[in-house]
């Protein structure tokens, strides 16, 4: 069956190892949105690369990799990354790419970091120019990867929104950008790209008519989606399951079964409400067990404990089968763990709505279930029951809470230090 994996959180739940773990049951794997502010981390052979535009099915040989028309391309980033992953051995003659992706231009960098600096409460963006293309594609002056191929028609799109966008970023007093100080190595990349290109509504459409099963990759979380997470602090884009249709041009039809992933814990990077952040020495603690920082921009994250109504709300607008849990490895040594059950509103009233919000959920105090820690370290155990009961306990309370039954368990990074139930 054709299978979405999308993070239930705010990113960074493990969506590299967990589809690189499931790639190999699959003849396709498709990126549907976001662009390089996505980092996936995969540890292959005891070696670790971080993914930011490829589809992390690239390991599996026989794999068919896509960039559906809904991600958000820097070529010069794109072409980089696919040089360093052929640079290490790896065969790249299965990638496609929509031709039909947007594309970030330089300009969309200049204004992210204009926008991000002049805001009073920052978002905490990763400065790469995601939301700004977005906003081009929205506002209809896109320029897409197949105006790459072509100097002339790329100029006549990209001059205008340059020229448009440099009085702006003067205004602000940030580096303006000339089109003639790029456009040449936009045609170098655009050139390395052509082999790449495809119209990928049409061939997608074609494996799926085929019987070919397909992976599709959410980048992200279901707390960041630009309609459902906790907006402003968001991405520009749907890592909900409604963003892979816009995002492949596949009908709903193609979508089989659903597996979310989330921590065993949580975390987020950047600003915006958080219920159940830790900003104490237990919040240290965890951020270096679970070496919480950026894959993308290195930053230190926020961590917290795991949020049952957070994850409830993520579940149910996503229709998710079934739970691929990660990092429960990170709380072994803990005495005691936490989960969010409840929150308590300032009038008093105790719920389980999760209305993303800044001014409900930046207000609501987290009601906390406690769980003692089982103390044991659990990274080479390999099946459900050779767990502690202790962490039984923890996994069967966030089946019962949610409903959802929980299908994997990831204790480790490499892809062997995983449970299937
Ligand atoms: P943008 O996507 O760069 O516009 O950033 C918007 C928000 O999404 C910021 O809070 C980022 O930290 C967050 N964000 C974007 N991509 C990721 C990711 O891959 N993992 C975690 N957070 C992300």
């Amino acid at each position: 069956m054709n299978t979405v994996v999308l993070g239930l959180q705010w990113g960074d739940e493990g969506k590299g190892k967990t589809i690189d773990y499931l790639a190999h049951d699959f003849d396709v794997v498709v990126r549907y949105q976001g662009g390089h502010n996505a980092g996936h981390t995969i540890y292959f052979e005891g070696k670790k690369v971080v993914l930011h535009l490829l589809p992390s099915g690239i390991f599996s040989p026989n794999t068919i990799s896509v960039i559906g028309n809904g991600v958000v391309v820097n070529p010069v980033q794109l072409v980089e990354e696919i040089e360093g992953i052929k640079a290490q051995g790896f065969s790249l003659e299965k990638l496609e790419i929509s031709d039909y992706c947007p594309l970030i231009l330089p300009v969309h960098q200049q204004l992210d970091i204009i926008f991000e600096d002049s805001r009073y409460v920052k978002i905490g963006t990763t400065r790469r120019g995601i939301g700004p293309a977005y906003e081009d594609l929205t506002g209809r002056r896109a320029v897409f990867v197949n105006d790459l191929f072509d100097k002339d028609r790329f100029y006549k799109k990209a001059k205008p929104l340059n020229d448009y966008y440099n009085q702006r970023i003067k205004t602000s007093g940030g580096e303006e950008v000339s089109i003639d100080s790029y456009i040449d190595q936009y045609m170098e990349v655009g050139k390395a790209l052509k082999k790449y290109a495809r119209n990928t509504v049409y061939t997608l459409n074609k494996y799926a008519r085929e019987g070919k099963k397909m992976l599709f990759e959410g980048a992200q979380g279901v707390l960041l989606d630009i309609n459902f997470g906790t907006y402003p602090f968001v991405t520009s884009s749907n890592p909900t399951v409604g963003g892979i249709c816009t995002g492949t041009g596949l009908s709903h039809k193609a979508i089989g079964k659903v597996i979310g992933i989330s921590k065993a814990y949580t975390t987020r990077v950047g600003g915006g409400p958080f219920p159940s952040e830790l900003l104490d020495k237990t919040g240290d603690y965890l951020r270096e067990k679970g070496n919480e920082y950026g894959a993308t921009t290195g930053r230190p994250r926020r961590v917290g404990w795991l949020d049952l109504v957070a994850l409830k709300y993520a579940l149910m607008i996503n229709g998710v089968d079934s739970i691929f849990l990660t990092k429960l490895d990170v709380l072994d040594s803990f005495d005691e763990i936490n989960a969010v059950v409840a929150y308590k509103t300032n009038d008093g009233n105790t719920g389980e709505i999760f209305d993303p919000s800044i001014e409900y959920l930046g207000e609501v105090t987290p009601v906390l279930k406690s769980f003692q820690g089982w103390k044991q370290e659990t990274s080479s155990v390999r099946q459900f029951g050779q767990l502690p009961q202790k962490a039984k306990d923890y996994i069967e309370f966030i089946r019962e809470f949610t409903g959802v039954p929980i299908e994997f368990i990831s204790v480790g990074t490499e892809r062997y230090q995983t449970i299937k139930i």
